[in-house]
């Protein structure tokens, strides 16, 4: 099909995710037709370099043949089977069984979900049943950081701390709450200690205002993604882990960016020593080659919540594509990449440089702020270096940004605030940051004088 059949088609027929209808329909697509390890190339051979890993996910990059491989022979046995009543397919067994043994502490149960926004979901329902099981019904309100992103199910938007996914959908609900995230850059003081006690103290003030008896759990990601990259300062984690325990509220740490090797270890919980209540992971886990995503529950939460349900009593949660064996096999080889394969001490190795050349770019006249944990990256421009003073919505910044990145054949995420977001697949070689520092000086270049 001709490039100008596809534009028109997308036009009048596909809705695209998180868009504004009216441009997308005015702009028409970039229709992506393959790739080979960072570099996608478009429906009329154009290369880019993609610095984004498709959406922070194609962490073992593209045209991996033995996932390829993998999720052939599944779909040739047997192409699907249902977890209810009892089935279950051997990937989706050794693969629960291989999360339990990857992600830390006694997180050894996993429900195996259809991506990210399915994984906090679950982790949402099944907290108030928890909750409810134990005689505690009243426990309905769940705490989340300003700037974070839980994905876009109908309850874990309101989680999500970004206003688009609020406006017009009547969210967050009476019983979701955020407070102060952790972020040096525009923080009062900036300094790691008040950083972290600044939001230890929010989480108590929050629970103290809504009853201690009264909140469920709170949500973090370890590094902010979708709110702009924003990496907390080293023991924020642990504190925020330690608060939860003191005030008897569940910790639930989404993973769904920063696992699967994405800030240089398989779990950025791993950095710090954390054990969460539940986990959420999605994306690295199959490395986009096929949707999934899954929810680890630890062994504690695990057992009462099966012990405190009526004998018999079927707990009301699930999905027709929940531990889908195509998708289950799709994982256990990436994951097998990851370790066996070398991918995740590729990416202990390469995550030196990439720090080392991306720093190189903080002498530039628009660089505000650079942050980096292993392969995942933000860089926050500014208007004005003295006051940290953002752009002015008008300019479209991030628009200017998306077009001229894009001329440099450099695919990076440009948020609307004139902050990038970078998260390359961990297989990147030093070339390729290179290339990356290079498009990316070059576009901020172009930048100064269009701002
Ligand atoms: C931290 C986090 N949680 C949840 C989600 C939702 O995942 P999905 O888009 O697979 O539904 C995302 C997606 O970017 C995410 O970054």
């Amino acid at each position: 099909m001709s490039a100008n059949d596809l534009y028109e088609l997308d036009r009048q027929h596909l809705v695209h995710p998180v868009s504004a209808w009216a441009t997308q329909e005015a702009e028409g697509p970039l229709v992506l037709d393959r790739g080979s390890g960072l570099t996608v190339k478009d429906h009329t051979g154009r290369e880019y370099l993609d610095g984004f890993a498709g959406l922070w996910c194609v962490n073992v990059g593209y045209g991996q043949k033995t996932v390829v491989e993998a999720m052939n022979a599944q779909a040739e046995k047997l192409a699907y089977v249902t977890g209810y009543f009892g089935f279950a397919s051997e990937t989706a067994i050794r693969l629960a069984a291989r999360l339990a043994e990857l992600t830390p502490g006694d997180l050894d149960h996993i429900y195996l979900t259809q991506g990210g926004s399915d994984s906090v979901d679950s982790a949402v329902r099944l907290i108030r049943y928890y909750w409810s099981m134990k005689g505690e019904p009243q426990r309905e309100h769940m705490i989340a950081l300003e700037y974070g992103y839980h994905g876009s199910s109908s309850t874990g938007a309101g989680l999500t701390a970004l206003a688009n996914f609020h406006r017009g959908f009547a969210l967050p609900l009476a019983t979701q709450h955020h407070i102060e995230a952790p972020y040096p850059y525009r923080h009062r003081t900036g300094l790691d200690a008040d950083v972290i006690a600044d939001c230890e103290a929010a989480l108590r003030a929050k629970v103290a205002e809504l009853g201690a008896d009264k909140v469920a759990a709170f949500f973090c990601e370890p590094v902010i993604g979708s709110g702009g990259v924003i990496v907390p300062p080293k023991g924020w984690l642990k504190a925020m882990e330690k608060t939860c325990r003191e005030l008897g509220i569940l910790f639930v740490v989404d993973e769904v960016i920063t696992g699967f090797g994405r800030t240089a270890s398989m779990f950025a919980c791993d950095h710090e020593d954390v054990v969460p209540d539940m986990m959420t992971m999605a994306k690295g886990l199959t490395s986009g080659y096929a949707p999934m995503g899954a929810l680890a529950i630890s062994d504690r939460i695990y057992r009462e919540i099966r012990d405190l349900t009526p004998d018999g009593k079927a707990i009301g949660h699930g999905a027709t594509y929940s531990g889908h064996p195509v998708a289950a096999a799709a994982a256990l080889e990436v994951i097998r990449l990851y370790t066996d394969g070398g991918i995740l001490s590729q990416a202990q190795k390469i995550a030196p440089y990439f720090e080392a050349r991306l720093r190189t770019l903080a002498d530039h006249p628009l660089v505000g702020d650079i942050r980096i944990s292993g392969l995942l990256a933000g860089i926050e421009l500014v208007s004005d270096r003295e006051t940290r003073a953002k752009f002015a919505p008008e300019l479209k910044v991030g628009k200017k940004l998306l077009g001229l990145t894009r001329d440099l054949k450099l695919l990076v995420r440009c948020f609307d605030d004139g902050i990038i977001g970078l998260a390359p697949a961990l297989t990147i070689t030093p070339e390729e940051v290179d290339l990356i520092v290079e498009r990316l000086r070059n576009a901020f270049d172009a930048l100064m004088l269009q701002v």
